[in-house]
């Protein structure tokens, strides 16, 4: 993980996890990791948070052969969608998912690669069980304990494999 200062903004520091999934090694183990924690029969649709819980999302389905649903930012999906808005530190945002994305009592596991302050993994996890989901789990790769994100989602519970 590298830190790199005044991005997106100054003063914030960003947590970049790229490297980790450029190395394919550590890229597998914590694919590996995920579906070891969770059990690979657990859940039957993964849903990934855009835009870097796509690419977890997309190793875990195809890991375990179960499908991928993303969940994108307003007015990224073509078909007819549920919407879910979230307070930011200035103004707000808006998530959405495909009202037919998952069929009733469809076991979905979500992941991100960063819990922060939890806004955005609130309005996912409202998402999933407005189309008709219910949240097998949810995980991230790393928390930043101190944004207090796990106490927002509780009693949900939060698996990282990292929390800083
Ligand atoms: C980051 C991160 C999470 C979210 C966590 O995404 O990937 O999805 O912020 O923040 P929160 O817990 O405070 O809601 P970002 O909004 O930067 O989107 P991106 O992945 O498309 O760049």
């Amino acid at each position: 993980m590298l830190d790199v200062p005044d991005f997106p903004k100054p003063g914030v520091i960003f947590k970049d996890l790229m490297p980790l999934f450029a190395d394919g090694d550590v890229f597998r183990e914590v694919i590996d990791g995920i579906v070891a924690y969770h059990g690979r029969d657990s859940f039957d649709a993964v849903v990934g948070i855009e835009a870097r819980g796509f690419v977890i999302a997309a190793a875990i389905a195809y890991a375990t052969g179960v499908g991928v649903v993303p969940v994108r930012k307003a007015g990224k999906l073509p078909r007819a969608t549920h919407s879910a808005s979230y307070a930011l530190e200035y103004g707000e945002a808006t998530l959405e998912v495909h009202q037919d994305a998952f069929t009733a009592g469809h076991r979905v596991l979500v992941v991100d690669d960063v819990l922060a302050t939890g806004g955005t993994a609130e309005a996912t996890l409202d998402l999933v069980e407005r189309a008709g989901g219910t949240v097998a789990g949810f995980t991230v790769l790393m928390e930043l304990g101190f944004l207090k994100g796990r106490e927002r989602l509780a009693p949900r519970p939060v698996h990282a494999l990292l929390s800083i």
